[in-house]
């Protein structure tokens, strides 16, 4: 096995993605193995609680460290790197996506409400590598559904997994492609409903074709994302 992946989550049936498509196929043939565990399990009380109140008050609940601290105990070693998704951790990328990738075993932490006692990330960097990531400037309601995201990232990097290895090279943010955005992409028929593949793309001209390409990615970056450019 190349990659061994547990998430740990009070909803562990939010990953059931993962045994579909890409991962789900990662998975049978042995190139990744993945463990969902319920973060309960690691309650010891009547109510199996994993939340309480805030110290210094404001609205919410906040995740206690002692569920984490015994998961964690049992699921990672020093050999960890222990990612917990939050929206105040540092912009996931594609080059993080490769760095996770080369990891040999990754640990998804899942918070929900207002997020984990920061003891236990605190703890953790002790005995393992820890990174606390956000997939994006906006605010999900736990970190299930980003490390779904992180994780078919990681796992498509994979060798083996995607067939045909220049489909990586080529897309948008990979290395390679000077880190613009992708050019518009065609396929038959040439004419549909009034709207025409773009001449060029018949003419079999290889450099002209790539010149296009380049144009049209330079366009397209430059009215959606002109922070590639700077
Ligand atoms: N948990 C809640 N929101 C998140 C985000 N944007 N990224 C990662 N984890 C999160």
């Amino acid at each position: 096995r190349e990659l061994n992946i547990d998430v740990v989550s009070i909803f562990p049936d939010y990953m059931a993605p993962l045994t579909l498509s890409l991962v789900g196929k990662a998975i049978e043939s042995g190139i990744i193995g993945v463990g969902v565990h319920d973060l309960r399990d690691w309650t010891h009380d009547r109510h199996r609680t994993v939340d309480d109140t805030p110290y210094g008050g404001g609205a919410g609940m906040v995740m206690k460290p002692e569920p984490w601290g015994e998961a964690l105990d049992e699921i990672a070693s020093a050999r960890t790197t222990l990612v917990i998704p939050t929206p105040s951790g540092i912009p996931f990328t594609q080059s993080i996506a490769h760095e996770l990738g080369s990891a040999e075993h990754l640990v998804f932490a899942c918070g929900r409400y207002e997020g984990i006692d920061a003891r236990v990330a605190a703890e953790a960097s002790t005995r393992m590598t820890v990174r606390e990531l956000s997939i994006g400037d906006f605010v999900l309601n736990g970190g299930e559904v980003a490390a779904l995201v992180m994780i078919e990232a990681i796992v498509r990097l994979l060798p083996g997994v995607i067939g045909n290895p220049e489909s990586l090279e080529e897309e948008s943010y990979a290395a390679g492609t000077d880190g613009l955005l992708e050019y518009p992409v065609y396929t038959k028929p040439p004419s549909w409903r009034g709207h025409e593949v773009p001449e060029v793309l018949f003419s079999g001209h290889h450099a002209k074709i790539a010149q296009w390409r380049r144009e049209r990615s330079l366009e397209v970056t430059r009215e959606r994302r002109p922070d590639l450019l700077k």
